[in-house]
């Protein structure tokens, strides 16, 4: 593999195993990263180490559970013990829990806030005094567009991703000093697994998506890869300067006050 954007960087990604995050972790050992996937999700995970072996590049799994400090700890050391250091950390892993708030089971709350929102402190309490050892180092943690506007049946969700974006600036203000940038992307629909899994929720997933997707100007759902570039944007210094701020990847959604598109409902292999 030649050499890249990334080359001789560290990289840890949750939810590395799947949609976004295994795009991210595709494109960044590309860039000549080394790459740390910390999911759940062992034989996805095992299968994006071996592809990024095949292409010549360089990953580690960790099985991890990002609501889980001993995990997320564990997993930090390894990377930096493994790979000689860390200046990246990606917080990609996330869930959706779908339904009326007053259905909510303690547990389904406090395992949303724990996966999509807590995992973020972790990372940064047990990765921070290796980003520090660099004059440069760099966080993107991955919001939503439910991080500026509701959505509906997924009150636990849209709460977090409010919060991982005011949680984005603060590490931004608080570590700019030691040279981290912390940046929040803000995808919107995105064809993942987990898009699949919350449009299934509402019976017809075709329908669903049409319906959704009539909102949006382009007309179409983006790919976990244009996810991933603007991530790596983000993690190198193309975007010198640029911190505390969210940067919305989603085909003009937000933008819309009216919303007539004719909608695209083809899915990602379809393409
Ligand atoms: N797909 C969309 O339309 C969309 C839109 C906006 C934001 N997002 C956000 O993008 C991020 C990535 O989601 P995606 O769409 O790629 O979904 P995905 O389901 O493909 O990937 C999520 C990954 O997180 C992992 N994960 C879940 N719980 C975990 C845990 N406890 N510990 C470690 N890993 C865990 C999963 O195993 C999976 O690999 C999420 O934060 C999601 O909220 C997605």
């Amino acid at each position: 593999m030649g050499k890249g954007r990334l080359q001789d960087q560290v990289v840890w990604i949750s939810g590395g195993a799947s949609g976004m995050g295994q795009a991210s972790a595709e494109l960044f050992a590309s860039e000549g990263a080394s790459v740390a996937i910390a999911d759940i999700q062992d034989d996805r995970a095992q299968d994006v180490v071996s592809s990024i072996e095949e292409a010549g590049g360089n990953a580690k799994f960790h099985k991890c559970d990002v609501s889980c400090e001993e995990d997320v700890k564990k997993s930090i050391l390894a990377t930096a013990k493994d790979f000689g250091g860390l200046q990246i950390l990606v917080n990609c892993a996330g869930i959706v829990h779908v339904g009326p708030l007053h259905e909510y089971e303690e547990q389904d709350w406090d395992l949303l806030m724990g996966v999509n929102l807590k995992s973020i402190y972790f990372s940064l309490k047990h990765g921070i005094r290796y980003l520090r050892k660099h004059d440069r180092s760099y966080i993107v943690n991955i919001g939503s567009v439910g991080s500026f506007i509701g959505q509906a049946q997924t009150p636990a969700y849209t709460t977090s991703k409010h919060a991982v974006l005011g949680l984005s600036r603060s590490i931004a203000l608080d570590y700019a000093k030691d040279g981290l940038r912390c940046n929040c992307i803000c995808p919107g629909i995105t064809d993942t697994p987990m898009l699949r899994y919350h449009l299934s929720q509402s019976g017809d997933a075709d329908t669903a998506l049409s319906d959704r997707l009539r909102r949006v100007p382009t007309g179409a759902a983006l790919l976990p890869e244009d996810i991933a570039r603007s991530v790596l944007y983000l993690c190198c210094e193309d975007s010198a300067g640029i911190t505390g701020t969210s940067l919305v990847v989603d085909g003009g959604y937000t933008t819309a006050a009216e919303w007539e598109t004719i909608g695209n409902t083809r899915f990602m292999e379809d393409k």
